[in-house]
């Protein structure tokens, strides 16, 4: 086989979102930590970010302007989201009605059920997958088992204070010194995201896979003495009940996406574009 040959077997990504999480994965891809891909184009809204990012890749890829230019680009069959909810609400719906399949880390857009059901039939008529990794979370497997026997779900994310900050939810608290652990929100998962976006993907990824995002309860509590980025889920029904701990550490260059999050966006990545056995999934 011909190397040009062996290129166009490899599954062509279009990364939106330059930053901590893109990074991550463009370089995984780079290094062969996911094989059978390739990074075909970058975009992100801070254009400087995706030509910093396409400049270090080697082979380099495109770096678009708009989504639209990237979804020209005819090699491209996944998109991997890692930008924020509001960009797979402004884009995800474009990605699969231009027959692109869409790998998404900000599944909190997707306590919009509505937006979800939309991008389900879209994908479903068009042959496209929608992928949402684990990410910050574990347990995830366990709770779309039982999904159907759930009587209450609820998620306690704990993290040091510095990890909020810029998010709507934490605009009281900002310029406040945070000495004790401080509840900043609790309630239905759905609020909480548009409060911390960056934050509670994980309880948007909960929500989806067991009992949706107005009964799923998440409590978010600010810490200084948090020893990293702390979920904890509790489950329970008829099948009996789960408690799931994780203690994250932060990314070194973003406190609020756990180091955890990116090493299973890669491994779900690679899980997808190797199609070799899938376990625990
Ligand atoms: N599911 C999980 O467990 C989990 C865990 C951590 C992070 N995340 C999510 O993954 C996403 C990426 O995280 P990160 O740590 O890389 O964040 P980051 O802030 O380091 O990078 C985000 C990048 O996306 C760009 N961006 C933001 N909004 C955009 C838009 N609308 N269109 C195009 N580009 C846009 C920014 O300019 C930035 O370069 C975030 O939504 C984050 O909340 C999910």
């Amino acid at each position: 086989m011909t190397d040009s040959a062996q290129l166009d077997e490899r599954v062509g990504i279009g990364l939106l979102g330059c930053g901590t999480m893109g990074s991550e994965i463009a370089l995984a891809v780079v290094n062969r930590s996911v094989k059978n891909a390739r990074i075909v184009a970058v975009f992100d809204e801070d254009a400087a970010q995706a030509a910093r990012l396409a400049d270090t890749l080697d082979p380099t890829p495109i770096a678009c302007r708009t989504v639209a230019e990237m979804l020209a680009v005819q090699d491209i069959s996944l998109v991997v989201e890692c930008a924020a909810p509001a960009a797979v609400a402004a884009h995800g719906e474009t990605v699969l009605a231009a027959g692109r399949s869409l790998f998404t880390l900000s599944s909190g857009a997707f306590t919009d059920t509505a937006l979800l059901d939309r991008m389900t039939t879209l994908a479903a008529r068009n042959g496209c997958d929608i992928v949402v990794p684990s990410g910050a979370l574990g347990g995830i497997d366990a709770l779309r088992s039982v999904r159907d026997q759930l009587d209450e779900v609820t998620l306690t994310s704990t993290k040091p204070p510095r990890a909020f900050s810029g998010a709507p939810g934490f605009a009281k608290w900002e310029e406040l010194q945070i000495t004790e652990p401080t509840v900043l929100y609790e309630g239905p998962a759905r609020d909480a995201v548009p409060l911390f976006p960056a934050n509670v993907n994980v309880a948007a990824t909960l929500s989806i896979a067991g009992i949706g995002p107005e009964r799923t309860i998440v409590k978010v509590v600010a810490d200084p003495a948090s020893p990293g980025n702390v979920h904890e889920i509790h489950a329970s029904g008829a099948f009996g009940e789960f408690t799931f701990r994780l203690i994250n550490q932060p990314h070194v260059r973003n406190p609020r996406t756990s180091h955890l999050a990116v090493l299973s966006a890669i491994e779900t990545l690679r899980a997808y574009c190797e199609r070799g056995p899938r376990i625990g999934t």
